[in-house]
């Protein structure tokens, strides 16, 4: 089936064409980011504007760069959720738009489940693995069976890892969004340096905290003013995302080896860190444990990632209808209710 995917839950307005839910045929992004820097954070209205002018552009070019035009396309996978309610009826209205005129079937995406499900569009994965899904919003830790069967073993109970990120490239007056530069700066870091603490890391459980961590930064910022200046900055960032990925690879190695699994996909735009795809890495090769990574484009936002699940639902006759609704919150586990009929295996 040729899906047109459609993405616009934060700020990167996104269209793709993917074939049988596996081929990328076109994946274009454009990104809000310079438009929300000056605020420091995404402001959703402005994003729902920026939307608007986007979408249709985006979604030319996504046809033009797979060489298709929409009497081609055969469904539509759009996401519906979880994220700002004015972005996602941006895309969800465009995507009905493209279902009712061409009488093809629309199906609502859950934007984790996009985003747990993007590495199948490079490298096959074997039912069932855990998932750690690291993004802005989301820092869950999921047991996956198959598409749509997802139970959660554990989540944030505060920040999210991205947030964290970002609220910290904050406090050293780095640009939003902050990941990637405090990426970039830890590299030449002494990850050792500042001994920042590992919260909830001996709870025996699968859930996160994030903000003691960011506090424990701030502290440290008020104690010793000079460390977030530049030339000492590199060692306090490397000492922060030490702790938080020492932290995600801890936790998500325990919660393989207690459902007894051997293989672990990491998700979701954290995942583009160039220090937890490394940490991550080598814990696996210890624990003896596959692991799976897209790669970074298919990380951080995008529409190809929705094609995924898209494509899955269609070809079992589970369809949306054009009457659907943005869901600002939506539980990964909720989606048992969608495949309650389908027969896994046949
Ligand atoms: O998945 P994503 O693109 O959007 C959401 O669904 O939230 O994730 C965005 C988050 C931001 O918090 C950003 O700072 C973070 O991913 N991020 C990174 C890196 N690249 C993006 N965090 C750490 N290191 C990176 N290299
Ligand atoms: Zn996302």
């Amino acid at each position: 089936m040729l899906l047109l995917s459609i993405e616009s839950s934060c700020d990167e307005t996104a269209a793709a064409v993917v074939k049988d839910g596996r081929r990328v045929l076109s994946n274009v992004i454009s990104s809000q980011v310079s438009v929300h820097a000056e605020y420091g954070g995404v402001v959703p209205e402005i994003a729902s504007r920026r939307h608007l002018e986007a979408v249709v552009p985006v979604v030319g070019q996504a046809l033009g760069d797979a060489g298709v035009t929409l009497a081609d396309i055969e469904g539509v996978a759009v996401t519906q959720g979880p994220g700002l309610v004015g972005a996602l009826l941006v895309g969800i209205a465009t995507a009905k738009g493209v279902a009712c005129a061409r009488g093809i079937p629309i199906i609502g995406v859950n934007h984790i489940e996009g985003h747990l499900l993007a590495v199948f569009l490079e490298q096959q994965v074997q039912f069932p693995f855990i998932a750690l899904v690291v993004s802005g919003g989301h820092t869950h830790l999921y047991r996956v069976d198959g598409i749509g069967r997802y139970a959660t073993l554990g989540q944030t109970l505060d920040d999210a890892a991205g947030e964290a990120f970002d609220k910290v490239a904050k406090l050293l007056g780095l640009p939003y969004p902050g990941g990637a530069v405090i990426d970039c700066l830890a590299a030449n870091g002494d990850p050792r340096a500042i001994p920042f603490p590992r919260p909830l890391l001996h709870d025996g459980s699968c859930n996160f905290s994030f903000s003691g961590l960011k506090t424990a930064v701030m502290t440290h910022l008020r104690r010793h003013p000079d460390a977030g200046v530049e030339g000492n900055r590199d060692d306090l960032c490397a000492s922060f995302q030490d702790a938080v990925c020492d932290v995600l690879v801890r936790k998500t190695m325990a919660a393989a080896e207690a459902e007894g699994l051997a293989r672990i996909v990491m998700a979701g735009g954290v995942a583009c860190n160039s220090g937890l795809r490394r940490e991550m890495g080598e814990a696996a090769r210890r624990q003896g444990v596959d692991l799976f990574v897209p790669s970074p484009l298919l990380c951080s936002d995008n529409a190809a990632m929705n094609a995924v699940p898209g494509d899955f639902y269609l070809a079992h006759g589970i369809t949306s209808g054009l009457d659907f609704d943005a869901l600002p919150v939506w539980p990964l586990d909720r989606l048992a209710e969608r495949v309650a009929a389908v027969r896994y295996g046949e």
